[in-house]
């Protein structure tokens, strides 16, 4: 299904997928670049991206109304977990926080950036595989530290093994499996949490992941449903 095009260094993957789509390219297109200029977060931020960890984008040309597509966030989230769990000691705990970080021991060792234009969505995927920034004004992780073993383009093939896997079983089962397997990872209920949305924050303990991939707060207020913040533990 993949088909990977290596750079050595590019302003940004997704971007780099966003020009190929544009010329016609392939679904399963993939731009793996050893570095990014201008690797982009979620929320506007910064992504850092010196060479030593994995950057790289695909291409997906899926056929489904956007509503739909709000659950591959969910899907690559837990190709990322899946496949990092597969790299460290059985000892880590690899768990996603919604929507779609990939955490261990309470580091970010991952992130996500879908992007959706003109009918193409482009799934972007940062891991750290030797480095972690020192920027982010978060807690990190990378493989290396947490004494995995790994390559960044062994980790970039397993990875995309693990969603070429799990990108089949949704398209063919629907969201339910992936669903549960996410929850299978998540922090349990009754988590305390509190996000981020907009200029609010709201504080609640975790009750559920919705069936469309809201995240379900209990609050002092009642139940609150969150459908796009950013969650921090506490
Ligand atoms: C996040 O904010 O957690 C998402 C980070 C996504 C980073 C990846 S690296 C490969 C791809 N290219 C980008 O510019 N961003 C994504």
């Amino acid at each position: 299904m993949f088909n990977v095009l290596h750079y050595d260094t590019i302003d940004s993957t997704n971007d780099e997928v966003r020009r190929l789509a544009a010329e016609g390219a392939d679904h399963g297109t993939v731009v793996h670049a050893d570095a990014q200029t201008a690797g982009r977060g979620r929320l506007a931020r910064t992504w850092h991206s010196p060479a030593g960890n994995l950057y790289m984008s695909a291409l997906l040309r899926l056929d489904l109304p956007p509503q739909r597509l709000a659950e591959l966030s969910f899907v690559a989230a837990v190709a990322v977990a899946e496949t990092v769990a597969g790299l460290l000691p059985k000892s880590a705990a690899v768990v996603v926080k919604w929507p779609n970080d990939v955490l261990v021991d309470g580091g970010k060792i991952a992130g996500i950036l879908i992007e959706t234009v003109a009918g193409v969505t482009i799934l972007g995927i940062g891991l750290n595989v030797l480095l972690a920034p020192t920027t982010a004004g978060y807690k990190t992780a990378t493989i290396a530290a947490l004494g995995g073993i790994a390559t960044v383009d062994g980790a970039r093939d397993l990875l995309l093994h693990e969603l070429e896997r799990l990108i089949t079983h949704w398209l063919d089962q629907g969201f339910p499996p992936i669903r549960q397997a996410w929850l299978d990872r998540t922090y349990p209920v009754g988590t305390r949490l509190r996000v981020n949305v907009g200029t609010d924050v709201v504080e609640g303990t975790f009750a559920d992941l919705d069936l469309d991939g809201a995240l379900l707060l209990e609050t002092d207020s009642g139940r609150r449903r969150i459908v796009v913040g950013d969650v921090s533990a506490g």
